[in-house]
């Protein structure tokens, strides 16, 4: 397991601590033996419930209702969120019979197969360690775990292994079968010997400001919007109501185009050539566009301190690197994909486009094999192929143990360009020298 020296351990309570301090860890846990779990045969209905209500959950409760409708065997029984209304839209859309702003009431509800969590980056690697604790298995929205959390995403990889619960990371672009014909294609020495990748994640808005709404301007901290909940691990702060609403933009919160895009592109290339940990990160970027003077409400000034532009160079052990691009300020990209994967090898080129893949010579470019990409991304297989798993207990693609080594990978990436400097990976200890 890496190494948990964290920021974070310059905040009030350190990690271990925050866990610990939560009262409910032992609720969850006295509930939660997996031996009480039932065995689910293969067309048994799954009950899920819902951590975070917000834009993701509302998009991925709308989806798992439609499936629900055309005959997939599943069923919301509840749902949970820190701010009132939310909450209540989501139980009356979805008409589960439990609703609750505190999770680890919904966790110790026996009636619950599956836990969905689209809460902010910073609570997912607790919730989802609880949530396994509790007998639950996991579909867990990118990132793993928030950028100061370093080991936390090792931990939940654990956890994993040690309770036999499964966790399916929110990329689901893992969905698509061109990483399956990709790595078969490296596997049979296509492009020879891997020597670099490039990537890019390139967008065009400024997911905070304009991109995620205020639903109510006057709301304050009370019965109805748990502002202590929603801090969590974060330093104390008054509170600021974009903070909430906008917490993409704040670094206590979120860690930016680094770990809440780039892992999108990051967890399928990991998949594609078996990548673990790297040796170091170095980065450079900042807020290019989205500047104070881009805030389109002076009320909200404060606003963003999360870089907007972002450019990393991974190098792995063995001679491999990856170069990662990417702004929120254009969204041009080549080869008709938004986040195209180029991998050179001695031999070869291997271009994941939109539809087909493609290989190369590596020195003179004549094309060697090209094919057509057999599954597109789909959100809807990306769930289908989750619960299936959840049945057969079989491991699903976007999986802790593929998802630590990226997450944490990506937290140097964060922890790089914050600091304009190359961070390192030490093997022999698992740790990230921060
Ligand atoms: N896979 C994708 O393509 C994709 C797309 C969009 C968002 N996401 C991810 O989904 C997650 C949620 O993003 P969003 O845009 O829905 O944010 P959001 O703010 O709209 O929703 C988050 C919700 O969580 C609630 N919440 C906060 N702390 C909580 C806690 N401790 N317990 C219970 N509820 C809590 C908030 O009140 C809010 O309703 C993020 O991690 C984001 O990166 C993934």
């Amino acid at each position: 397991m890496a190494n948990t020296k964290s920021p974070s351990d310059s905040t009030p309570m350190t990690r271990r601590q925050f866990h610990k301090s939560l009262a409910w860890t032992s609720i969850a846990l006295g509930a939660a033996a997996p031996s009480a779990r039932r065995v689910l045969g293969a067309n048994d209905r799954l009950r899920l419930g819902v951590i975070g209500c917000g834009s993701r959950g509302g998009a991925h409760m709308d989806l798992l209702m439609k499936m629900r409708e055309q005959g997939e065997p599943v069923d919301i029984t509840a749902v949970c969120d820190t701010y009132r209304p939310r909450l209540q839209r989501a139980a009356n859309f979805t008409k589960a019979a439990f609703a609750t702003m505190l999770h680890e009431e919904l966790l110790a509800r026996p009636d619950i197969d599956v836990v969905l969590i689209a809460t902010p980056e910073h609570w997912h690697g607790y919730q989802t360690i609880d949530a396994m604790r509790a007998g639950k298995d996991v579909y867990v929205e990118k990132p793993l775990t928030h950028w100061r959390q370093l080991g936390l995403a090792e931990e939940v990889a654990r956890v994993s292994q040690e309770t036999g619960r499964l966790v399916q990371v929110g990329c689901q672009r893992m969905s698509s079968s061109a990483y399956t014909q990709a790595k078969a294609l490296i596997q049979k020495g296509l492009i020879g010997k891997p020597v670099m990748a490039e990537t890019g994640y390139f967008r065009f808005g400024d997911w905070g400001e304009r991109g995620m709404p205020i639903d109510d301007p006057q709301a304050r901290p009370g019965p109805d919007l748990d502002w202590e909940r929603f801090q969590g691990d974060c330093p104390r702060r008054e509170f600021h109501v974009s903070r909430y609403f906008r917490w993409r933009m704040y670094s206590e919160t979120a860690g930016g185009p680094v770990s809440d895009n780039y892992i999108h592109f990051y967890n399928p290339l990991a998949y594609t050539l078996d990548l673990g940990y790297p040796t170091k990160v170095c980065g450079l970027g900042g807020i290019y566009r989205y500047t104070l003077a881009e805030a389109p409400d002076p009320e909200y000034k404060q606003e963003r301190d999360v870089p907007d532009t972002c450019n990393l160079v991974i190098e792995y052990p063995d001679h491999f690197i990856v170069t990662c691009a990417g702004t929120q300020a254009n969204a041009y990209t080549t080869y008709g994909s938004n986040e195209t994967p180029i991998i050179r090898g001695w031999d070869g080129t291997l271009l994941i486009g939109g539809r087909e893949i493609l290989v190369l010579r590596s020195d003179d470019g004549r094309e060697i094999h090209r094919e057509p990409i057999q599954t597109g991304i789909d959100q809807n297989k990306f769930w289908a192929d989750f619960l299936a798993c959840c049945r057969t207990r079989q491991q699903p693609l976007s999986n802790a143990a593929l998802s630590a080594p990226v997450n944490t990978t990506m937290q140097m990436g964060v922890l790089a360009v914050r600091g304009e400097r190359v961070v390192r990976y030490d093997h022999e200890r698992k740790l990230v020298i921060a």
